[in-house]
């Protein structure tokens, strides 16, 4: 399985904070907020990952990420000139997908919460079909939203709808078989310009090849597109991190849990941050494991 990141947006609903940075690494609390969608395709046992910014940013990813050998996956790049669409994804990493089957998540989508790492190995191993998360929110015209019969079977998916048919929005996680790729070129262009990624699941729900998991409640799924939410998903994490002494969406922890890196490799990667928190975290787990 391929992981892709969609790191592309312009992020205009956070200027001036996100003038000078792509809002994907600005900081959510202790790490750039891309920190959290690698996780999560961590989490999913992937590690062949395709970061795909807009040509301003793609080096300041690079200086923050370089290749991935640090964490022992491997991370590459490619650009999208313009924002034509989550589902143009697919039609610029074609080259990379190849024969896989490939996840995709948006950079400024961080999911938390218990069972969420079981279900990804799960979700992970799947080849055929598509999976999709729904999640119960207060304003699900904002998103895409899933709509379910009595046996809690999809029966539709509209985008941004006016009078949505649910509460359950869909967040900026998919699980694709490699069919993704023809389907993303057979799209066309909706009323707002872009290849949406709600058609796509559409085809997939036609098919009746489409799963949707639920989010149940007690989990996070975290909104940083404003001023508020940025800084709410900020204390989020700072609290959850204060309360337990574990850090969320640490990828140097996660790739050591993983079996990605060893031990030593975890000790050195500590050492670059040895004089905060951050560090003191990293050489605490490797003096308790
Ligand atoms: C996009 C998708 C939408 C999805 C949301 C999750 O919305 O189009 O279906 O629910 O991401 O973050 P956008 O970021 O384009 O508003």
């Amino acid at each position: 399985m391929k992981g892709i990141i969609l790191a592309a947006g312009a992020g205009s609903r956070l200027y001036p904070a996100s003038i000078p940075i792509s809002k994907i690494l600005l900081p959510v609390y202790d790490k750039p907020m891309i920190y959290y969608p690698i996780t999560t395709l961590l989490l999913a046992g992937i590690k062949d990952i395709l970061i795909i910014t807009s040509p301003y940013d793609v080096d300041n990813f690079k200086k923050v990420l370089k290749d991935g050998s640090d964490i022992g996956v491997k991370f590459s790049y490619a650009i999208q000139e313009i924002p034509k669409g989550i589902a143009e994804s697919f039609i610029i990493a074609q080259d990379f997908i190849g024969n896989s089957p490939v996840a995709l998540v948006l950079g400024d989508n961080i999911f938390h919460g218990f069972g969420f790492s079981s279900m990804l190995k799960e979700v992970g191993k799947r080849t055929k079909g598509a999976t999709v998360f729904g999640y119960q929110v207060q304003d699900p015209e904002r998103f895409g939203v899933v709509e379910f019969d009595k046996n809690n079977r999809a029966i539709s998916i509209e985008e941004k709808p006016k009078n949505p048919k649910s509460n359950y929005a869909l967040t900026g996680l998919y699980f694709y078989d490699n069919n993704v790729v023809e389907y993303a070129k057979s799209l066309k262009p909706s009323d707002r310009g872009e290849l949406e990624i709600t058609d796509l699941n559409k085809i997939y729900l036609k098919n009746n090849a489409l799963t949707v998991e639920i989010l149940g409640r007690g989990f996070a799924w975290l909104d940083t597109g404003t001023f508020e939410s940025l800084l709410q998903a900020a204390n989020f994490v700072q609290s959850m991190e204060i309360n337990t002494g574990m850090k969320i969406a640490s990828i140097e922890e996660v790739a050591f849990r993983m079996g990605f890196i060893s031990k030593e490799r975890l000790y050195s990667l500590s050492q670059k941050y040895k004089q905060n928190g951050y560090g003191k975290y990293l050489e605490k787990i490797c003096a308790q494991n």
